[in-house]
């Protein structure tokens, strides 16, 4: 049956895989993997102010938007086929304190946007939130801190409070960063309490302290003062860690789980998607993007090909969601 003999020379005619790559219709047909737009989340950078546009200069294309302003581009987004959004909040400077105090208040940016994304979409899209304290916190981390180092337990208190915040003020699924033990149990039982029941976690289950992160800190202003993640978030160098994080998180209650960042870690994705029934999606976080971007402004590379090759990567390893910078444009300019 072999074409090929044991040197790989090509023994018969017979079988020739380039028959099914001939023509663009039957290459089309013979794909394996697509990307759809309901496949990929938006992610938005909420200022607290009423109107604004902020271009982020290591992000080129994505800007940090005002109240009116966000709605107005979720508004165009629709039109453009994008059904979910994660939202990211930046609090007013005097509104960080050591405890995030900010993200529960009521003039929170994301707090805000989720009354009106429901008020005017309802159902239609679906609302993710990230839930965590960095963008919160004076000193940058994403928990409390007790004599110097971020205390698991007491922060997951904290997070819950936010969580419940978000989910009472309309998000679908709320989208634990932070890293901390337990905290998939701890938000599932508080918004259980809440009669909360039907709204979703979405962890980042699997999220590593990456580099690929910089671009996001400068968006979100949210880089530690002092010391780095590597005390929470996972060595890069691991993926049975991968596995055990994921099942922690599976087990404590949540719905989808998370890889982050995606393409540098195609093979944690596809180790996960093996080990769980889950929804899983993927974050192709600040750094991926910039970097694209950064070669396309040079002429270096092909952004339309070459986005299109990254997120059908992204589905090819295992993801069913993506999260990515790129899913506006690639809807815009018919990348897919
Ligand atoms: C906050 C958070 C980060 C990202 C998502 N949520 C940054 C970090 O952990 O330092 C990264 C997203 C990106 O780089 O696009 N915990
Ligand atoms: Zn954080």
């Amino acid at each position: 049956m072999t074409p090929n003999d044991s040197s790989g020379r090509l023994t018969s005619g017979r079988i020739r895989p380039r028959r099914l790559r001939r023509t663009p219709a039957i290459r089309s047909m013979v794909r394996e993997t697509a990307v759809r737009a309901n496949q990929l989340v938006m992610p938005h950078f909420l200022l607290h102010h009423a109107r604004g546009e902020e271009a982020i200069s290591s992000m080129p294309g994505i800007s940090r938007l005002g109240h009116d302003d966000f709605l107005r581009q979720v508004a165009d987004d629709m039109k453009l086929g994008i059904r979910a959004v994660l939202l990211f909040g930046l609090p007013a400077e005097e509104h960080k304190d050591e405890n995030g105090s900010g993200a529960t208040l009521a003039e929170d940016p994301v707090l805000r946007a989720l009354s009106a994304l429901r008020r005017e979409y309802d159902d239609e899209l679906v609302i993710f939130t990230d839930v965590c304290l960095c963008a919160y916190t004076d000193h940058g981390h994403c928990g409390l801190l007790e004599s110097g180092t971020v205390a698991n337990d007491p922060t997951l208190a904290r997070l819950a409070e936010v969580a419940v915040a978000h989910a009472r003020a309309g998000a679908h699924f709320v989208a634990p960063s932070d890293m901390m033990d337990g905290r998939v149990a701890a938000i599932r039982d508080a918004l259980d309490r809440d009669g909360l029941s039907d709204v979703g976690i979405l962890s980042y289950a699997v999220k590593y302290a990456s580099s690929y992160y910089g671009p996001f800190r400068e968006a979100a202003d949210s880089a530690p003062g002092e010391g780095d993640r590597k005390g929470y978030q996972m060595d890069p160098g691991n993926v049975r860690e991968a596995l055990k994080e994921a099942a922690l998180d599976e087990a404590e209650g949540a719905d989808m789980l998370m890889v982050k960042p995606a393409l540098a870690y195609l093979d944690v994705i596809r180790a996960v998607r093996h080990n769980t029934h889950l929804p899983l999606a993927a974050y192709n976080v600040s750094g991926e993007y910039s970097q694209v971007k950064a070669a396309a402004e040079k002429g270096w590379l092909d952004e339309a090909k070459v986005v299109h090759e990254n997120l059908q990567s992204i589905r090819r390893a295992g993801a069913d969601v993506i999260i990515s910078y790129h899913a506006r444009e690639a809807l815009q300019r018919g990348w897919l």
